[in-house]
């Protein structure tokens, strides 16, 4: 299969419909723009039963997104997309490059969910924008960043909704958008532990209770069982809705 892209976590391939992709999800970790860089064993396979499982949840509650089928433990079929060269972030608690760059205490519980743009740019170590950089930047149109605001927050509280059932606090997150071919916004990229902050709700230790790529970034250790205890829950919460 022809390779599109290679990223830090994925990768991207063409197959024979143009208009389907296919992401194989990767071992491989990185932190701090690839500074850090390691393996997380089967995070691969985690990272893609989760993404699928949430993703088709989401589908269920109108959430568009790119994902079709979940064809290998680590692999999904997915609409061709263009990415928007942005990094969507939902804050609900004071985590990471907040209290780094503010100084609010870790666990603060925000007022409210604070949404917040980041250039998709490796090279620019991706750079948090302002409403105005974002509008001269033109990365996407007023209407279209209209859009992401109010589906992030969508997101935030399905997500929030889902998870507070798994006993795991949502901290924060990270989404990705594509426009397909006929311009629709479609959520992209995956939703794992790589990409939220996830606090476990019956620990109250504050290094027990990271179920995230936190304990990657701060070499807490247990990396992999924190994964797999999500993957549990998720696939736990999924199928007690089911039945
Ligand atoms: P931050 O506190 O480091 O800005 O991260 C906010 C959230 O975004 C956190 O849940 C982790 C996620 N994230 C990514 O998915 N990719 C990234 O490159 C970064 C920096 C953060
Ligand atoms: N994924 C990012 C990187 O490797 C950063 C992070 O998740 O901390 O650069």
């Amino acid at each position: 299969m022809q390779k599109l892209y290679e990223g830090k976590a994925k990768i991207l391939y063409q197959t024979d419909d143009p208009e389907i992709l296919l992401t194989h999800f990767k071992d491989d970790a990185t932190a701090f723009n690839a500074q850090k860089k390691g393996q997380i064993e089967g995070k691969g396979s985690v990272n893609c039963t989760i993404t699928a499982a949430i993703y088709k949840w989401l589908e269920n509650k109108g959430i568009k997104t790119h994902f079709i089928d979940q064809i290998a433990s680590n692999q999904m079929t997915v609409k061709a997309v263009k990415i928007i060269p942005l990094e969507v972030v939902v804050r609900n608690i004071a985590a990471g490059s907040l209290c780094k760059q503010t100084g609010l205490e870790e666990g603060w519980e925000l007022p409210y969910p604070l949404v917040e743009f980041y250039l998709k740019n490796d090279a620019l170590g991706d750079p948090l924008l302002t409403q105005e950089r974002l509008e001269i930047l033109n990365v996407a149109t007023k209407e279209q960043i209209e859009e992401l605001i109010k589906t992030a927050k969508k997101v935030n509280q399905l997500l929030q909704e889902f998870l507070t059932a798994c006993q795991i606090t949502l901290v924060d997150f990270k989404l990705e958008f594509g426009l397909d071919k006929a311009q629709k916004i479609l959520l992209a990229d995956e939703i794992s532990p790589d990409t939220c902050r996830l606090w476990d709700q019956k620990e109250n230790d504050p290094e027990s209770r990271v179920l995230d790529k936190d304990r990657f970034r701060k070499d807490l250790g247990k990396v992999e069982s924190a994964y797999k205890e999500v993957q549990t829950r998720v696939l736990k919460q999924i199928a007690s809705l089911i039945s």
